[in-house]
């Protein structure tokens, strides 16, 4: 059998919570409530492939134009899904962490953020990282505010920065950089997401809405990463050459781990090391 790869880091943008709603006839919330469900589907699923690192985008910079009524049923959910959440998150050894602009949110989120993120700061298992009032446009602000402060105070030259230390002063600087990134919902587009660190991420998007994206769905999105070929700028042939010396430079990966003894999945693609 050949040695299919799991990404070691995943990053979702979860769309479609509204119409999922709205075709069942029900107010946004519900959709928002439904999506809640599937987050906590696909941590086990990651925890089970062995995946290192979630990132879910759960609100965005922009998304504070919504209508006030859904703002605060979106910080009213996170609210719940975290007292509910946490406990058994840090019994499966899930690390919490979040990124983005948390000053403006409600104290008693603010509150349940900084618990949450202390209860689970040595845990060992998946990290999982929720993006909430972020935008990646921010984070590269944030950052090169930083560096422009710590040129002020005499601390740093100009000529000093680079690329690797520009990354190590962002958000997710200490985690791998995301291999898959997932979109569902039918839009195409990274909306702001974490736009330094996608630079070498494999798209995947599915018109799936956000609550249907179900462990088939999700197996989809590991087989279509299983079979693409990353090149890092590099040719294929190249590429090739170092597989089969088994020491592939870039991100580690790991064997994707069949269910049912190895048995093909519903809908199986090829997981050949590199067919693209
Ligand atoms: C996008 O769907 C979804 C959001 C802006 C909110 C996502 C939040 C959750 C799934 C809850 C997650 C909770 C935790 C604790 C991580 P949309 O409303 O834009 O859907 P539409 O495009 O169909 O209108």
């Amino acid at each position: 059998m050949t040695t299919p790869r799991i990404p070691r880091h995943i990053a979702i943008i979860m769309d479609g919570n509204g119409r999922w709603a709205k075709q069942r006839m029900l107010p946004r919330y519900a959709g928002h409530h439904a999506g809640v469900e599937t987050v906590r589907q696909v941590v086990s699923h990651c925890t089970q492939q062995g995946v290192e690192v979630l990132t879910l985008f759960a609100f965005s910079s922009e998304n504070w134009r919504r209508p006030a009524q859904e703002v605060s049923w979106l910080m009213e959910l996170f609210i719940t899904a975290l007292q509910r959440e946490i406990n058994k998150l840090h019994k499966n050894q899930v690390q919490l962490r979040i990124i983005g602009d948390r000053s403006a949110f409600p104290t008693k989120l603010q509150e349940l953020i900084v618990q949450s993120e202390e209860l689970t700061r040595n845990n060992t298992g998946l990290t999982l990282v929720i993006a909430a009032n972020y935008g990646g446009r921010w984070d590269i602000v944030k950052t090169a505010k930083h560096l422009a402060w710590q040129i002020e105070q005499g601390q740093l030259n100009s000529e000093d920065i680079t690329e690797s230390l520009f990354a190590s002063q962002m958000s997710l600087a200490d985690l791998p950089e995301p291999d898959l990134f997932i979109r569902t919902g039918g839009e195409k587009r990274v909306s702001n997401f974490l736009l330094w660190q996608l630079a070498y991420t494999e798209m995947y998007f599915t018109d799936t809405l956000w609550p249907d994206f179900n462990k088939e769905q999700f197996m989809l999105a590991m087989e279509s990463f299983a079979s693409r070929q990353r090149r890092f700028g590099r040719t294929g042939d190249q590429v090739e050459e170092v597989e089969k010396r088994g020491s592939p430079e870039g991100p580690k990966e790991v064997c994707l781990r069949l269910e049912g003894g190895g048995k093909p999945l519903k809908n199986h693609i090829d997981l050949g090391l590199s067919n693209a």
